[in-house]
C-alpha cells in the first residue's frame, strides 16, 4: 500500500507534500517521512504513527530547511509490509546520506540483493525490503552512472510490483521514478511538476496529469518529464484534465467519515441510480459490452466487501436472469488455472479501482480471453483504465477505512446487470422490469427508513461490545450479508466475528456455541424463514444471546430471541428480493456502534488501510 509524493519547482515543496500526503492517508497511515533537498544537504524528517505526528515533529525542528524554501521534496505514508512500524523502517530509506526512495509495493527478491550488497560493504538501517532500492542508487551513480542510467539499472535488479521515486544529491534536480503494478501519476506544473500515488494528492497543484504504464519510468526536472517504456524507449503518454476536488473532504459535523458515509447513502444512492435507471424504468446498461451478446456464465471476481457483493449479485442474476455466475476471490484466482469454459465475460468489483488482487485478476482474466468489465467508484483508477467497459458507481469518495456506501452502490449496480440480464433472455417481463425499477427508485427512501432503527442498534451495540466473540447467520440472499456484517464488525472493533450460512451450523460451526455467545441473524420472510429459525433455535437451546433483526412475521415466529429488532414493514419485493440492501444499514450501524463503544480508532482501524495495493 502506502502513499509516495513529490514535489519539483515549487516553492515550499515540503509543505506542498504534506498537503498532498494528508490525502494519501487512506493508503497506510503507521508512519510518515519526507526529504528534500537544500544547500547541498539531504534533509529527512520521519516519525512512527499518524501523518499528524509528522506534522508535529516538523513544526518542532528549529530553523529546518524543511520549513523554508525547497524547490525539491518528496513524502511517504506508510503501511507496513516487511519490518514492524518504526522510524527506522520508515519512509524515506536513505543510502550515504546522498540518495533518498519513497516506495509503494514489495521488491520481492530484496533479501538476494540485500546479501549481495552487505556482501559489497553497504550497511542497512531498516528491516524494510525497500532500503536495497537506496543503496543500488548509490551502487550505481557510484560506478559512473547519471540518475536516469542508474535508475534503468536498478529496474533491472529488483522484482516486484512498485511504484517509487528516487533524488539523489548528486543531481539535485532531478527525480526518478518508475512504476510496475503500483500506481504512480506525474502532475504537470509551469515550471514545476508533480508525483503521486493518485492523481486526488497533486490536484492542488495541478490537473494536468499523466498515468505511467506498467514497466515505466520517468526523469523529471523542474522543466521537463521524460517518460521511457520497459524498453528505455522515449514514449508520450496522454496527459488527462482531472477535475480538482475542492478541499479536503470534511466529516460534515458527524464524529467519523464512516458514521457520514452511512447516514449519507440515501443521498448519494440515487446518484447510483440515476446514472443507469432513466425515465423511471429504462436500464442503461450495455450489455452487449458487457460480453453478453448470448447467453454465457458470468464470472466476478473481488476482495473483502467487494466480493460479498458479488455473492448477492450471483444470487440475484441466477435468479433474475437464469444465467450461471461463478464468484472467485481476487486473491486466489490469479493463482490459479481457472477454466473458462462457456463464459466470455468477467466483471470485477472494487471501490478504489485500486487493489492489487482484483486488478492482478482482471489481467489474469484479459489474458485467458475474458471481456473484462468493472464495477467501480474511482473515475481514472487503474482498474478503471484497464478495463473494457466501467460502471460507475459515483458515491464520492469514501474515506472511512470500513466500505459501506460503495458496498450499497455496488449491490445496486449489481441488481440492475441483474434484471437487464433477466429481460434481455426473457426470464422476466417489461411489466416485471418496470415494477422492479420503481422499487429502486424507493429504495434511498427505504435505506433512511432503515437508518430511523439506529437508537434500537445502539443499545444492541452496548450489549454485546464486550463480547470475545460474535456469530452472524444468514441464509439465502443474506448469507453474504452475514459476512459482511461479521466483516465490518472484526475490522473495526476488533471483535473475533465470524459469518456463517445459518444452514451450515450444524455441519462444524455450532461448536464454537457457547453460554451468551452473541448471535446475530438478519431474516425475512422469504418463503425460507422457518428454515433459518430452526438454526437460529438450535444456537438458543445451547446457550447463545440471541438477536434477531427481521421483520415482523419473523420476529413473532422466533419469539424465543433476547432482542429482537424490528425492521419497518415494506412491502413483499423489499422484504425477500431486496432484502440485501435492507440489512446493509445494521450491518454497519451494529459494527459501527460496537467499535465506538470500544474507543477504537473507526476511520483508520489498526492494520488497515482504504487501498490495498500489495498482494
Ligand atoms: C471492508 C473493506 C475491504 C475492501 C477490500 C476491497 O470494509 O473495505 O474489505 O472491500 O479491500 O477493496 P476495493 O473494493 O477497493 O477493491
Amino acid at each position: 500500500m502506502c502513499g509516495v509524493v513529490a514535489v519539483i519547482g515549487k516553492q515550499n515543496a515540503g509543505k506542498l507534500v504534506i498537503e498532498g500526503l494528508k490525502k494519501l492517508e487512506y493508503r497506510g497511515y503507521d508512519s510518515a517521512g519526507i526529504a528534500s533537498v537544500s544547500s547541498e544537504t539531504l534533509n529527512i524528517v520521519k516519525s512512527e504513527g499518524k501523518l499528524i505526528n509528522l506534522i508535529n515533529k516538523l513544526s518542532e525542528v528549529s530553523n529546518s530547511s524543511l520549513k523554508s524554501v525547497n524547490a525539491i521534496a518528496m513524502g511517504h505514508t506508510r503501511w507496513a509490509t516487511h519490518g514492524n512500524v518504526s522510524v527506522e523502517n520508515a519512509h524515506p530509506l536513505t543510502s550515504e546520506n546522498r540518495v533518498a526512495v519513497v516506495h509503494n509495493g514489495i521488491i520481492e527478491n530484496y533479501a538476494f540483493i540485500k546479501n549481495k550488497l552487505m556482501s559489497e560493504g553497504y550497511s542497512f538501517k531498516s528491516q524494510t525490503d525497500t532500503e536495497v532500492l537506496p543503496h543500488l542508487f548509490t551502487k550505481h551513480i557510484k560506478l559512473g552512472n547519471n540518475l536516469l542510467q542508474a535508475g534503468r539499472l536498478v529496474l533491472k535488479d529488483i522484482k516486484g510490483a512498485f511504484a517509487f521515486v528516487a533524488m539523489s544529491l548528486d543531481f539535485p534536480g532531478e527525480l526518478f521514478v518508475s512504476r510496475n503494478s503500483s500506481p504512480l501519476a506525474i502532475g504537470l506544473g509551469d515550471k514545476s511538476n508533480f508525483v503521486g500515488s493518485d492523481a486526488h494528492s497533486i490536484d492542488h497543484l495541478t490537473q494536468k496529469i499523466i498515468y505511467l504504464e506498467d514497466g515505466d519510468h520517468a526523469l523529471i526536472n523542474f522543466e521537463d518529464v521524460q517518460i521511457f517504456n520497459m524498453n528505455n524507449e522515449k514514449v508520450d503518454r496522454k496527459i488527462i484534465n482531472i477535475k480538482a476536488e475542492i478541499g479536503l473532504i470534511t466529516k460534515g459535523g458527524y464524529r467519523h467519515f464512516m458514521e457520514k458515509e452511512i447516514f449519507e447513502q440515501p443521498s448519494v444512492i440515487p446518484q447510483t441510480i440515476s446514472t443507469f435507471v432513466k425515465d423511471n424504468y429504462e436500464i442503461k446498461i450495455d450489455l452487449n459490452k458487457l460480453g453478453f451478446k448470448n447467453k454465457n456464465t458470468l464470472l466476478i471476481s473481488a476482495a473483502g466487501t467487494s466480493y460479498y457483493a458479488a455473492m448477492v449479485g450471483k444470487y440475484w442474476i441466477e435468479q433474475l436472469a437464469d444465467l450461471p455466475v461463478i464468484i472467485d476471490l481476487a486473491s486466489e484466482y490469479r493463482y490459479r488455472k481457472p477454466s473458462v469454459f462457456g463464459q466470455s465475460a468477467m466483471l470485477v468489483i472494487s471501490q478504489s479501482g485500486e487493489s492489487l488482487d482484483t486488478l492482478m485478476a482482471l489481467r489474469h482474466g484479459k489474458e485467458l480471453g475474458l471481456n473484462t468489465n468493472a464495477i467501480v467508484n474511482v473515475e481514472g483508477s487503474t482498474i478503471d483504465r484497464e478495463v473494457d467497459y466501467s460502471l460507475y458507481t459515483r458515491v464520492g469518495a469514501e474515506i472511512g477505512v470500513a466500505s459501506t456506501k460503495s458496498f450499497m452502490s455496488q449491490l445496486v449496480i449489481l441488481f440492475l446487470i441483474a434484471v437487464a440480464l433477466g429481460k434481455k433472455f426473457n426470464n422476466i417481463t417489461t411489466a416485471q422490469t418496470q415494477k422492479i425499477c420503481l422499487n429502486i427508485l424507493a429504495l434511498p427512501s427505504a435505506i433512511a427508513q432503515m437508518l430511523n432503527m439506529e437508537n434500537e442498534i445502539k443499545l444492541v451495540a452496548q450489549n454485546i461490545k464486550n463480547a470475545k466473540s460474535i456469530i452472524f447467520l444468514g441464509r439465502g440472499l443474506l448469507y453474504p450479508l452475514a459476512l459482511e456484517g461479521a466483516l465490518k464488525l472484526k475490522e473495526i472493533s476488533y471483535i473475533h466475528a465470524e459469518g456463517f450460512a445459518a444452514g451450515e451450523m450444524k455441519h462444524g460451526p455450532i461448536a464454537l456455541i457457547e453460554d451468551q455467545v452473541p448471535v446475530i441473524m438478519f431474516l425475512v420472510s422469504d418463503g425460507n424463514e422457518d428454515k433459518a429459525i430452526s438454526n437460529l433455535q438450535e444456537a438458543y437451546s445451547r446457550g447463545a444471546k440471541i438477536i434477531l433483526i427481521a421483520d415482523k412475521n419473523c420476529i413473532q415466529k422466533a419469539s424465543f430471541a433476547h432482542h429482537k429488532i424490528e425492521i419497518p414493514n415494506f412491502e413483499t419485493d423489499f422484504k425477500s428480493l431486496l432484502s440485501p440492501f435492507l440489512m446493509a444499514i445494521p450491518a454497519q450501524l451494529l459494527a459501527y456502534h460496537v467499535a465506538n463503544e470500544r474507543g477504537t480508532d473507526v476511520d483508520q482501524p489498526r492494520n488497515l488501510a482504504k487501498s490495498v495495493t500489495v498482494e
